[in-house]
């Protein structure tokens, strides 16, 4: 099953907000397949709160209210299985400061994973680790359903 992931960089900012997008394509973004049990496992940075764009209408609207900008730390998911509905979610990392203040209203508590700071010199995947990593777990609850998913986030070759 196809489980697509995005998230912001360690400045804040989603790839296609870098200059160099238009030369070095996404980062910070994959599709992932799960196992058999509906299980995948990936390693990326751990990304940080960030401020959504205000030099528009909506940044109007924030600074009227006296509200700050910033959303919680999260990653994105687009989850696709057969017989269920596609999920397209966003689970954020706990402690983070913006969790009760997010700028669009987006934390449900179902929708925060524990983070835990780990010092093992091997990760999950058997890898050595030269320095303290995170583990971030979350389990995904689908509902039963059909659907069609949403365009994919990655660009499609043209042979695929
Ligand atoms: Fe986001």
């Amino acid at each position: 099953m196809p489980v697509d992931v995005w998230h912001a960089d360690n400045d804040g900012y989603y790839d296609s907000q870098r200059p160099s997008y238009e030369t070095e394509g996404p980062s910070s973004r994959a599709r992932f397949i799960t196992d058999a049990d509906g299980r995948f496992f990936f390693r990326t940075i751990l990304p940080c709160s960030y401020p959504i764009p205000t030099d528009g209408p909506v940044g109007e609207m924030i600074l009227q209210t006296r509200r700050h900008p910033m959303r919680p730390a999260h990653v994105h998911f687009l989850v696709n299985a057969p017989g269920y509905e596609p999920l397209i979610t966003h689970v954020f990392i706990d402690g983070d400061k913006y969790l009760d203040t997010d700028v669009v209203f987006g934390v449900k508590n179902e929708l925060i994973a524990k983070v835990e700071k780990r010092t093992d010199p091997t990760t999950p995947d058997g890898k050595s680790a030269a320095a303290p990593w995170h583990l971030m777990t979350y389990d995904f609850r689908m509902k039963p359903g059909e659907g069609a998913a949403p365009k994919p986030m990655m660009a499609e070759t043209e042979d695929a």
